[in-house]
């Protein structure tokens, strides 16, 4: 499946694009953000990011003059722009979580419709896969993890038994295995309103990719970067995600909040983009001094 880009209008609005603006598309994916904000530049500049190695082909197919795309973790995004000579920027956009191609791309592992090996990883080149993950943190860590990130009531058990699979030298290697060792070890059947692994799984995703800790860096960094009136916008999946931009945006004195509701999609965004509809959109304005 191709990736649509959710909340696209709303995100331009926010960014509020000055035509000769240099602006950062944290989070490139299939390029849908970034080709609507190079469509509104005249002579301005967009550096886009993806901690994804595949998204280097599908920003060279774009071909557009004002568009330099670097494959970085954006928590790196400061040393990104000191790279380019960039000191200051107009405004900078994380659109987070993953792509539909990462999602429906089998052999990246972040399903569990197909078997493949349990890797995880944005970046498959960097880091531990979710089966190292799996393999080598404590119980106590693995509990944390689901519980934390995924709001596992039965994160405890399922540590647990992890733990004993991993000393008898079973521990599931793939993406199946894992989904239906965890509704084993729940006892909940496929009558659930979600596969019984869903939570586990995003977890995990979480984990492995520091997705968190990478936020935190990231929107950090973006902020430090803005000059004038300069904007961020943030497209979150998760409450985790969104509690850390609502209250990293709140306490910042450098920043005046523009939604003091996040933005969420209508009823056609939902019904057309399923995975819309988890989405919280906040933005910020850097406050000109
Ligand atoms: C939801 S998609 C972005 C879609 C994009 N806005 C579009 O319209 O096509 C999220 C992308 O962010 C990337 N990503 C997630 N965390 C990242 C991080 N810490 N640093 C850089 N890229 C990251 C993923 O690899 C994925 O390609």
């Amino acid at each position: 499946m191709t990736h649509v880009s959710v909340l696209l209008p709303q995100a331009l609005e926010y960014l509020a694009i000055r035509p000769d603006g240099i602006y950062v598309d944290a989070t490139f994916g299939a390029g849908g953000h970034a080709r609507a904000i190079l469509e509104r530049l005249s002579t301005g500049r967009l550096i886009a990011l993806d901690a994804d190695p595949e998204a280097v082909d599908r920003a060279k197919a774009i071909a557009h003059p004002a568009l330099t795309f670097v494959h970085a973790n954006f928590r790196a995004l400061g040393d990104v722009l000191d790279a380019q000579g960039v000191p200051l920027v107009d405004g900078v956009l994380f659109d987070l979580g993953v792509s539909s191609m990462q999602f429906d791309d089998v052999q990246r592992g972040f399903s569990f419709r197909h078997a493949a090996a349990l890797d995880m990883r944005m970046n498959p080149y960097a880091g531990k896969s979710a089966y190292d993950v799996l393999n080598t943190a404590s119980e106590r860590e693995l509990a944390d993890i689901f519980y934390q990130y995924g709001e596992e009531r039965a994160s405890r058990r399922i540590a647990h038994a992890i733990v004993e699979r991993r000393r008898a030298g079973s521990l599931p290697k793939t993406t199946v295995e894992f989904a239906n060792f965890v509704a084993g070890v729940t006892h909940r059947g496929s009558h659930a309103r979600i596969h019984p692994a869903t939570r586990v799984f995003q977890a995990l995703r979480i984990a492995v990719n520091d997705e968190l800790g990478a936020l935190r860096d990231g929107l950090g960094a973006a902020i430090g970067r803005l000059r004038g009136a300069g904007r961020i916008v943030v497209i979150s999946f998760h409450s985790l995600e969104d509690r850390i931009v609502k209250n990293t945006f709140r306490e910042d004195e450098r920043l005046n909040v523009l939604t003091k509701k996040p933005i969420v999609p209508g009823s056609t965004e939902t019904a057309a983009n399923p995975r819309a509809r988890s989405a919280k959109m906040r933005a910020a304005e850097r406050k000109a001094s």
